[in-house]
């Protein structure tokens, strides 16, 4: 159920919750902004969080707790060893999920450690709709490959298909003829965060997951962005329009044989959990648990996060709170397309993408960087920090030559019931500024490029003097104005 407004062509997004803290923001000048992403190297993820006005570099971690979540976390209970918060966390996962079987880990990619480290082995493989980074490198690093089955409409960048992190199933099939018995496990985001946060049908999930049965094929779930997902199951798929989403979520458990989420995102906490129904996949995994985590009542959690999932996973069953992140994301893309902007559509969940190479009518070639310099230059516009996804997220092949994304995306995360609706129009609008005047924007060089994770400690400087001519344009435009 939503509220309707009065005489309004779209549905306005409405806050259902009032803020009680706020944290003050400051924006910096725009001579500023340009000193402070070039000191960064024009890369993102080296920004102050000081410097920055709107931080939709992610949503991870950085959600906001509800005064539920905040009351739970004044009765943690700290000890090493049988503490009451790991059985409130248990009894919340069991009652959410329907699953009794409970791993802790510090974060979404410890899970991903601990399942490629007991399942998969040299010459293996994990099929999966698409990956994520932390999931490949781990099963990578354990010597498995990847193989992503994400239907053809998943990498288009517009599409009207409401599911676009759907399984290929004749894929799969044939996939599963030909090598069934190097897999080590099947992998389903629900939720793919690389192309865009695009959800994944209930019905594809259950077919998926009844081939995986019927073929004796092991079956993980990653549901760290479940709770998006959730709402577009019961907003785009009819059969589950009046499903509790309490049953949804109990019938996804049993239909697969091991759930693992980050719950910096599911959850609105920190940490992370491996969940099943089965007694033996608890038992194969436990012992990683001590060995990288911590002991099996906290796993590298601190108890307050704890708390705080298990109050958060409980909220994951209301509507209105789930729905927050994507009416949000909706109202930001429906704006930007509107205005002529090349966004992924539909709008997904996680955030709002720019499909960089289209914004900038593909003058930036790949060697320079097309959606890291739109990176740099929404911050410059108006102090919005973003997340590049495209090549300089991608590593170099083994013999240094570059590997190019597929697509060149600027993601602008909306971190969960952070922003209000007139912030995000503020975000709206510099974008929209910058897409006028894309004409001035330049592309990216290396100055240091890290052999790994380049995307995270690599520094890069314009290829000329693009970012003062924008800076200048700016003040002839916006005068006096941050
Ligand atoms: N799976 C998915 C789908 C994710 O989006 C993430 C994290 C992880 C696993 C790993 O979880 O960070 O707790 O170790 N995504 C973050 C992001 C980093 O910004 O999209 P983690």
């Amino acid at each position: 159920m939503t509220v309707k407004f009065y005489k309004q062509d779209h549905q306005v997004p409405l806050e259902m919750h009032k803020v009680r803290i706020v944290q003050k923001l400051y924006l910096p000048p725009i001579e500023e902004r340009v000193r402070k992403i070039n000191e960064a190297g024009n890369n993102t993820f080296l920004l102050q969080n000081r410097d920055v006005f709107m931080d939709m570099l992610t949503d991870s971690g950085v959600n906001a707790m509800s005064d539920l979540q905040q009351a739970a976390m004044l009765r943690a209970d700290d000890a090493y060893a049988g503490s009451e918060t790991c059985n409130r966390l248990k009894a919340a996962l069991l009652d959410v999920f329907g699953t009794p079987f409970f791993l802790p880990a510090h974060q979404g990619r410890a899970c991903e450690n601990i399942l490629s480290e007991a399942y998969v082995k040299p010459g293996m493989i994990c099929p999966m709709n698409f990956h994520f980074t932390t999931a490949k490198a781990h099963i990578t690093r354990c010597g498995g490959e990847v193989i992503e089955l994400v239907r053809k409409e998943g990498l288009e960048p517009v599409n009207n298909e409401p599911f676009k992190g759907n399984f290929d199933i004749p894929r799969l099939k044939a996939l599963i003829d030909e090598r069934k018995k190097d897999i080590a496990f099947l992998r389903i985001e629900t939720g793919t965060n690389l192309i865009g946060g695009q959800p994944i049908s209930m019905e594809n999930m259950l077919e998926v997951l009844s081939i995986c049965r019927r073929e004796g094929i092991r079956s993980v779930i990653d549901a760290s962005l479940l709770q998006d997902n959730l709402y577009f199951i019961k907003t785009r798929e009819p059969e589950y329009k009046h499903a509790p989403l309490r049953d949804i979520m109990h019938k996804l458990a049993e239909a697969c044989d091991i759930i693992y989420f980050s719950s910096r995102k599911l959850g609105f906490s920190r940490g992370g959990a491996i969940i099943t129904m089965h007694e033996n996949i608890y038992r194969e995994l436990m012992e990683f648990v001590p060995l990288y985590e911590g002991f099996l009542t906290y796993g590298g959690m601190e108890v307050r996060s704890m708390e705080a999932m298990a109050q958060g996973l409980y909220e994951t069953l209301d509507m209105e709170v789930i729905s927050q992140g994507p009416i949000f994301i909706e109202a930001l893309v429906r704006e930007l397309v509107d205005y002529g902007v090349p966004m992924i559509e539909p709008a997904g969940g996680l955030g709002a993408h720019i499909n960089a190479s289209a914004f900038l009518d593909g003058r930036i070639p790949s060697n320079q960087y097309p959606a890291g310099a739109l990176a740099s230059a929404l911050y410059i516009a108006g102090g919005i920090r973003g997340m590049e996804r495209g090549s300089i997220s991608e590593q170099r092949e083994p013999d240094g030559t570059e590997r190019y994304a597929e697509l060149e995306l600027l993601r602008l995360a909306v971190p969960r019931r952070v922003f209000t609706l007139s912030q995000i129009k503020y975000c709206a609008d510099r974008v929209k500024w910058l897409f006028d005047n894309r004409e001035l924007i330049g592309g990216l060089k290396w100055i240091e490029e890290p052999s790994v994770l380049r995307f995270f400690f690599g520094r890069l400087a314009p290829t000329s003097d693009w970012q003062d001519k924008l800076a200048r344009k700016f003040r002839e435009d916006f005068g006096d104005s941050l």
